[in-house]
């Protein structure tokens, strides 16, 4: 979007992604997922990374998430070179800035949509009652507001990805 209309040059991307290389090591054997990519996405902007299956493309969003380290190179998020983050600190910082949507829910099976949707924001500080209205207000938004004291065992499989939609905003 920022691209075509120009603004691309004037704002700072809010992925920064230099010369990064992953690789993993088996025993003695280095395996190399992929080496020296570069990538900016810039405020607004939509991206769909596409390869075949064990291309490296979870690899790659691990790393752009914060989740993994890069075996060389940088990556900023929002001006924040996240690698150099202890781990408090970049958990922290994916609670703050970060949503994730899993391929596999990775809801918590023990708790109602509710509590799953809640739980990022009440675990950033959030007052419990605020962290409610705005989980209930995001569930009502992907359609589930009948749905709040379901567990993930009894909603179905489209359901369960809506309630780690409400979970990543
Ligand atoms: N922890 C690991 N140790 C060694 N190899 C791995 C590990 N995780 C993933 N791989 C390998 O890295 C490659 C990329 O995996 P992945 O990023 O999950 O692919 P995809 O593009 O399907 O998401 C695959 O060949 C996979 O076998
Ligand atoms: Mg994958």
């Amino acid at each position: 979007m920022s691209k075509e209309n120009g603004n691309m040059h004037e704002t700072a991307p809010v992925i920064d992604c230099r010369q990064v290389t992953r690789t993993y090591s088996e025993g003695p054997e280095k395996l190399t997922i992929f080496s020296d990519i570069s990538l900016q996405v810039a405020a607004g902007e939509t991206v769909a990374i596409v390869g075949s299956s064990g291309a490296g493309k979870t690899t790659l969003l691990n790393l752009l998430g914060g989740l993994d380290r890069p075996s060389s190179g940088q990556i900023s998020i929002c001006g924040n070179d996240i690698h150099r983050l202890s781990e408090a600190g970049r958990a922290r910082f994916r609670n703050k800035h970060l949503g994730f949507v899993y391929q596999f829910h990775h809801l918590l099976p023990e708790f109602p949509a509710l509590e799953n949707v809640m739980m990022p924001c009440a675990l950033g500080g959030m007052a419990i009652s605020a962290a409610k209205k705005k989980a209930e207000g995001f569930l009502t938004q992907v359609g589930l507001a009948e749905r709040l004291a379901h567990k993930p065992g009894e909603l179905s499989g489209g359901e369960r990805q809506r309630v780690a939609i409400a979970r990543a905003w």
